[in-house]
């Protein structure tokens, strides 16, 4: 972590609420977006170094992407990359336009390196959403690093009509996305960790197929690869069934893991305090459960899945364990909260030092190697 951040910026982010916090950051990323002259000043100090791979047919130019949540409306899409990103999945999306949970709903646990939220997928939804990546498309702006699109389910939107919410929304982003994630593990929209029930999960997948098929044949392209993303909870005998579906509908990956609604035991007063808070929690305490997830997915799969690994990111060591578990690329929110702007290119140099150091080739050569 940078000094400048530990000692300057950190402490005055940390005066405000979280959410101000975030949304002011978020405020001048989406600024420093408009011209290519700030793109390169953030560059200058924050682009990484160059550590490709390629995963389900896509070239990243790194490893370290920034998860769903940060960026919900693409605001700042242009800058990820410049601050060290490898890709970046915005949203969670949804098709129609939602406020999300009363405030306060986002909570730092400073002590903890952690944050609970229950935002409930607050969002200008799938048109509006569509709108605005037009508009660094036509500015000249949009990366040159992939950008995922994480879908979520309308409130209003009935569990059963779940389907048509995801797809819609597919329908509406398709042409923006370089691959897209079925939230189905969010835990803050009543009812929504229900649909990675077997049953409920295969009509939304194969909804979400058919669209993508349709659009790709109306296109003349190839089809977007779709993922799933799952709850670090979930039970063997449902994580078996999610596996039975990727491979039914020949989807191109998992992300593991979402945040929990589990809070582990802690000696400080202040955290327990906050842990009584509903809601997600992300960050540090999540890294070994999202871990342990991850190793479970690379074996029932024989590491024939890709997986996207996300769930207490903050250091190096952090990422390098995921990917020996079996991760093939990663994402991170909290750790950017925690150790600043320069967190992805940290971690993409001191990856680099560790696949010199133990005689690899490149990061896919790692991946599940202690799975
Ligand atoms: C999230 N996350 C999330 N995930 C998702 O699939 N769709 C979403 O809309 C959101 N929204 C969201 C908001 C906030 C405020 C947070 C903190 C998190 C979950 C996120 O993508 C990630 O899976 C977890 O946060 C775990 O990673 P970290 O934060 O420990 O790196």
């Amino acid at each position: 972590m940078s000094l400048f951040y530990r000692t300057l910026l950190r402490p005055a982010v940390f005066l405000q609420d979280s959410e101000r916090a975030h949304s002011r950051v978020l405020a001048v990323l989406s600024k420093m977006s408009r011209t290519r002259f700030s793109l390169s000043m953030l560059g200058a100090l924050y682009r990484s170094p160059d550590l490709p791979v390629n995963v389900f047919d896509i070239d990243f130019p790194n490893p370290i992407g920034v998860a769903a949540g940060m960026d919900k409306n693409g605001e700042a899409v242009p800058s990820w990359q410049s601050i060290g990103y490898g890709f970046c999945e915005i949203g969670g999306v949804t098709l129609h336009e939602q406020p999300g949970n009363p405030k306060p709903r986002m909570f730092r646990i400073n002590k903890e390196k952690a944050l609970i939220n229950r935002m409930g997928f607050n969002n200008i939804g799938a048109n509006a959403l569509q709108e605005q990546l037009q508009f660094w498309k036509d500015k000249g702006l949009w990366p040159d690093s992939p950008v995922g699109i994480n879908l979520g389910k309308s409130k209003v939107t009935p569990l059963e009509e779940a389907p048509s919410d995801y797809s819609g929304s597919i329908k509406i982003l398709w042409n923006h996305a370089d691959f897209f994630v079925i939230n189905v593990s969010s835990p803050n929209t009543p009812g929504l960790r229900d649909l990675q029930e077997s049953k409920n999960l295969d009509s939304i997948i194969k909804n979400c197929c058919q669209i993508n098929k349709q659009k790709s044949v109306e296109k003349g392209t190839s089809e977007k690869p779709l993922l799933v993303k799952i709850a670090p909870e979930l039970g063997d005998g449902f994580l078996e069934d999610i596996v039975k579906l990727v491979k039914k509908y020949k989807l191109s990956g998992i992300v593991a893991t979402n945040t929990t609604i589990q809070r582990p035991k802690t000696k400080h007063k202040s955290s327990e305090k906050v842990y009584q808070e509903k809601g997600g929690l992300s960050g540090a305490p999540l890294k070994d459960q999202s871990t342990e997830m991850i190793r479970k997915i690379f074996k029932i799969t024989n590491g024939k899945v890709p997986i996207i690994g996300v769930g207490g990111i903050l250091t190096a060591d952090d990422a390098w364990e995921k990917i020996k578990a079996g991760a093939s690329i990663l994402q991170l929110y909290t750790g950017l909260v925690f150790e600043g702007p320069d967190i992805a290119k940290s971690i993409v140099k001191g990856l680099k030092r560790r696949i010199e150091s133990e005689g690899f080739e490149s990061i896919a050569e790692a991946v599940g190697i202690e799975a």
